[in-house]
């Protein structure tokens, strides 16, 4: 009891124990092992089994324990964690991490727990991992001006921000070449390391041969200095065969039927069957017009080659923002591989193959000036062989309709027409305004302006004060742009009765029915001013008098009208194949407008 209650009174008092972690800050290699230092001075006379310890990281995630000890059992939630409970009597809490990975990084808190002392202490543990540096090809040969393209592949390193350069090293300097490469962004491996492809392509010359050397130079934190892949390259031998003419002629002369027999068969033979055909590659075929969003096939054709094996890649090469019109002749290769939306078929044409290969690809107007490109590689060709193409995009506009205000023409009253062209691509667009086919002046544009993305719009508009001499005149508006391959007609016609109605195709219900049902035939009437009209029934071109119901016109918040009218009757068998008719009249509309119906009865052919 006495000592319980010492302890209370010690409790706020002598709370605090000093455990001390050393250095601030550790670092640790992926796939290495390390120390997390931690010491405490401990009263005298302290058993093991007073002593409790417990490591926590607070990584990104959440804080959670790695290492417990409560005097008696450990307990790792971590595996090869290792901590030397003989040293702890001494004040040794340090804590071994083996196998660091990358989730290890974080900060760490030991907490010495000597009842009723208590300390805690930080460390920061920064894990880092040194990249892996490749250049490939590797000592390649090449052709006098043989356009090559290099990789340098950086794997495996942590963390993420790196630099990464191409150098090239002559026979007595060495210079940073211009950044006409394109680095990848870093891809996250499973094990938290990150790993970068650059790829660089180059014109090489009869100069560089063996002299130069081509380096690519990472630098990044776990480095002192930078890493470095290198690559040589050799002058492929011309093709010119020396023969050794001190062969005796004798012998010569003996064999040279012979021979020359075989070789003739052997020679038929090879050219025939065996010898390297390298391909034709055509340019890529693409649509006269790209649209956007709409998928388009892109084909390339590679003819008559030999032996079978053909590889065919595929590759998009964006342009950056505000460089739409990079040139299509630079030899830099940045594309984003899209071989996988692609299907090749290699088809045997007698002795010899050809491949089509089809991209379905869908752009979008951010592909708008990109350049598209086929690479072709294969045996018997010195060199990769790409076909490009740079590729317009278009995009059709969403709507384009002429509207008027006041929606009803007033005898008298202004009229406004507008025609509104929305989102579109690309800007370029021109609207032109005729009445009766004779170019309208007086009109006032807005736009073409950005609306969405890289979408624009536009509206223009003329006006014209009503007479009685302006019925039937016809408004064209003609939209010219891109999209559409040909001039766009948009027609509206002055009609100062009203607005004729929309008569829409007659509905039954049920669609088919049964002798003695009862059938409903509908028709809809709609958008028409002024609300007066008629509707006539005709059963086999004779009007119906009964069993028409008109439902109430109803006018929308355009100011026009819309009715149903419907036609109800009992089904007789000698229905089947009659045909019916739904006649309106409206003083808009030059002629009445007709909509015919033949009904089937189910079970009648
Ligand atoms: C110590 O741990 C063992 C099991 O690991 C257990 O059997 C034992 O009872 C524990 N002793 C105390 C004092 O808690
Ligand atoms: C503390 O313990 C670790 C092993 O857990 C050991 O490597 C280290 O040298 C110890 N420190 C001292 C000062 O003895
Ligand atoms: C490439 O050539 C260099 C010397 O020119 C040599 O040190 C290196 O081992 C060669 N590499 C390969 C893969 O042959
Ligand atoms: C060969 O290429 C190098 C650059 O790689 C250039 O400096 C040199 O002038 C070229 N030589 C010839 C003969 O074109």
């Amino acid at each position: 009891m006495n000592h319980l209650f010492f302890l209370w009174i010690l409790l706020p008092v002598a709370g605090t124990m000093q455990v001390r972690t050393y250095p601030q800050q550790a670092r640790g290699w992926v796939r290495k092992s390390t120390l997390l230092s931690c010491y405490f001075t401990s009263p005298r006379d302290t058993k093991l089994e007073d002593i409790a310890v417990r490591w926590a990281v607070k990584s990104p995630g959440a804080l959670r324990t790695v290492y417990s000890f409560d005097g008696n059992r450990t307990e790792c939630d971590r595996k090869e964690t290792f901590l030397d409970l003989s040293l702890l009597e001494n004040g040794n809490a340090s804590l071994y991490l083996k196998d660091i990975t990358v989730e290890d990084e974080g900060e760490y808190t030991c907490t010495v727990l000597i009842t009723p002392h208590v300390g805690h202490s930080k460390i920061a543990l920064k894990v880092t991992a040194k990249p892996y540096v490749s250049l490939e090809p590797q000592n390649t040969t090449y052709f006098h001006g043989e356009i090559k393209t290099f990789f340098c592949i950086v794997q495996n390193y942590y963390p993420q921000e790196i630099e990464l350069n191409w150098l090239v090293s002559g026979p007595d300097k060495e210079w940073v070449l211009p950044k006409t490469y394109c680095t990848s962004d870093p891809a996250l491996n499973t094990d938290g390391t990150y790993s970068v492809k650059s790829q660089i392509a180059l014109v090489l010359n009869e100069s560089d041969s063996g002299a130069t050397t081509y380096i690519c130079e990472v630098t990044h934190v776990s480095l002192e200095e930078p890493a470095r892949g290198r690559t040589s390259i050799f002058l492929a031998p011309s093709q010119a065969i020396h023969t050794d003419t001190g062969f005796i002629v004798g012998v010569a002369i003996g064999c040279v039927l012979v021979t020359g027999m075989i070789s003739v068969l052997f020679s038929v033979l090879y050219q025939k069957r065996l010898a390297e055909v390298a391909p034709l590659v055509s340019p890529i075929i693409l649509p006269a017009l790209v649209i956007a969003n709409e998928k388009i096939t892109f084909t390339c054709n590679i003819n008559g080659f030999r032996p079978k094996p053909i590889n065919i890649q595929w590759y998009i090469d964006r342009p950056k923002q505000g460089q739409r019109s990079r040139s299509i002749d630079t030899p830099l290769l940045c594309g984003e591989d899209i071989t996988h939306q692609a299907q090749h078929l290699v088809t045997k044409h007698g002795s010899v193959f050809s491949a089509t290969s089809q991209l379905f690809y869908t752009p979008t107007v951010q592909d708008d000036g990109a350049t598209l490109v086929c690479e072709v590689e294969h045996k018997a060709l010195h060199a990769t062989v790409r076909q490009k193409e740079k590729i317009n995009i278009t995009a059709r506009p969403k709507k384009c309709y002429i509207t008027s205000w006041p929606l009803v023409p007033q005898l008298g009253e202004r009229l406004v027409l507008s025609c509104i062209v929305e989102k579109f691509y690309p800007m370029e667009i021109s609207l032109t305004w005729l009445k009766n086919g004779q170019l309208v002046t007086d009109v006032t544009s807005f736009g073409p302006f950005l609306c969405e993305d890289d979408y624009c719009s536009i509206w223009s508009q003329t006006e014209l004060l009503l007479t009685e001499e302006d019925d039937g005149l016809i408004y064209t508006c003609l939209i010219n742009h891109m999209s559409f391959g040909k001039i766009e007609e948009l027609n509206y016609e002055i009609n100062l009765k009203g607005t004729p109605p929309e008569v829409q195709w007659i509905i039954a219900e049920p669609q088919n029915p049964t002798e003695g049902e009862e059938v409903m035939l509908r028709c809809k009437i709609s958008n028409f001013s002024p609300p007066q009209v008629t509707v006539n029934w005709f059963r086999n071109g004779v009007q119906l008098g009964t069993g028409v119901c008109n439902s109430l016109c109803v006018a929308s918040a355009r100011g026009l009208h819309s009715m149903w009218s419907m036609l109800r009757f009992p089904c007789q068998a000698q229905d089947h194949g009659s045909i019916f008719m739904c006649q309106v009249n409206h003083t808009a509309l030059k002629n009445c407008e007709e909509r015919s119906y033949t009904l089937s009865l189910s079970g009648k052919s």
